[in-house]
């Protein structure tokens, strides 16, 4: 009786807006292993234009995006920085500003979005039933802004974004 449910489920639930998922994507429990059940996903926030280009591609939009860095910026402060820290640079939680990664698949937007949804050990938990999939990307991209390693590390960013990231600077503003 299992009710799992993969990026394709969610793809088959987004049918009507011709939501695709990137071939067999399935994201895992970071510790435990676990296929995540992407139904729990809230239903808001399900069918943003990014949220369906994330499920297609892997790629989150809002990366480097200043039509919603402040938006991104406020979620990652409502429900991330508490824990990780202004900057993110670790707090009780660890830092997630530089490319040192307790779980190497962050490295990795699929990677991070697992994280986040699924949660990892002890206090990180998971986040599916307090952010929509929308809000996560959000999230992420916020982490992603907050990066102080070197732009040819951020490999989560186009070529593009990458040739213009600068590394954040904490206490630089911005
Ligand atoms: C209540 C505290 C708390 C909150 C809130 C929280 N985290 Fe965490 N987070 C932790 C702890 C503790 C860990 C370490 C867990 C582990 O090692 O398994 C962690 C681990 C992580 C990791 C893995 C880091 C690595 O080195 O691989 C990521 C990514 C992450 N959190 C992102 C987020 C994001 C994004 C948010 C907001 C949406 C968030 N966390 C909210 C406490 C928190």
């Amino acid at each position: 009786m299992s009710r799992l449910y993969t990026a394709a489920a969610l793809s088959a639930s987004l049918a009507l807006s011709g939501v695709a998922v990137w071939a067999g994507q399935t994201f895992y429990h970071v510790t435990e292993g676990t296929p995540l059940d992407l139904s729990d996903a809230m239903e808001e926030g399900r069918d943003t234009e990014a949220v369906k280009h994330f499920f297609s591609t892997g790629v989150n939009l809002y990366n480097e995006n200043p039509a919603v860095m402040a938006e991104a910026e406020e979620v990652y402060a409502g429900m991330c920085s508490g824990c990780h820290g202004h900057y993110a640079e670790g707090k009780i939680g660890p830092g997630l500003n530089d490319d040192y990664w307790s779980y190497p698949q962050n490295e990795e937007d699929a990677g991070l979005f697992a994280t986040v949804y699924g949660g990892a050990r002890g206090q990180m938990g998971p986040m599916w039933g307090a952010l929509t999939l929308d809000e996560m990307l959000l999230a992420m991209a916020w982490v992603r802004h907050l990066y102080t390693g070197a732009p040819e590390t951020a490999i989560w960013l186009t070529p593009e974004q990458r040739a213009a990231f600068k590394p954040f600077e904490p206490g630089a503003g911005g």
